[in-house]
């Protein structure tokens, strides 16, 4: 990938599930210029201080289709980048193998839960450049890369969910909300519970 991941970004507030911005479609982006640059910037500084392995513009307020990553696959080997108008493609038929494990997302902060998703996607888009970029991807990465794609359609991976498990998840991040303050990762987690970790 020819994408430039740069660092020195500004670490912002993390959106929470419930924000409206979370819940509708982003705007295409169309201007790849030194805005969107620092957007990029400011995203990764705030996934990196989250300690995530994704994360999109709605979650740091903005409703625009770009997000950004870095995260391991199946064989360990990290992936870092950055994709606006991400399109994701799924395997079909004999191709399509379902992975059930444990979920979550800086936005519910401290709560995981099974989904069921396919274990390999591709996804395509434009780098921060406006260059076409495709990320195939395997294991975390093949969620990850749907997860974030679902954040730029209004989708969290709670509306996946049952209505059964979704309470289930909101019951845990409960357990933990107060070790969240409203501005996290700005203000770090609370201490007491880095200890239980
Ligand atoms: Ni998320």
């Amino acid at each position: 990938m020819t994408t430039r991941v740069t660092t020195g970004g500004q670490v912002l507030p993390i959106t929470r599930w419930g924000t409206p911005v979370m819940h509708g479609r982003t705007r295409p982006v169309t201007e790849f210029d030194e805005t969107l640059q620092s957007l990029v910037d400011d995203m990764f500084a705030t996934m990196y201080a989250a300690e995530g392995v994704g994360l999109a513009a709605t979650q740091v307020g903005v409703d625009l289709a770009v997000f950004v990553f870095d995260c391991p696959d199946d064989d360990q080997v990290r992936h870092s980048g950055v994709v606006c108008n991400p399109v994701v493609e799924l395997p079909e038929g004999k191709e399509r193998h379902l992975e059930t494990i444990d979920e979550g997302c800086l936005s519910l902060p401290g709560a995981y839960i099974e989904l069921a998703r396919p274990d390999f996607a591709v996804c395509r888009g434009q780098d921060a450049l406006g260059e076409p970029v495709e990320v195939q991807g395997t294991g975390l990465l093949a969620r990850c890369l749907q997860h974030e794609t679902d954040h730029l359609n209004g989708t969290v991976f709670g509306d996946r969910l049952s209505g059964r498990a979704r309470k289930k998840l909101y019951a845990l991040h409960q357990d933990l909300a107060d070790c969240y303050p409203d501005d996290w990762p700005v203000s770090p987690r609370s201490a007491e519970l880095d200890d239980e970790d």
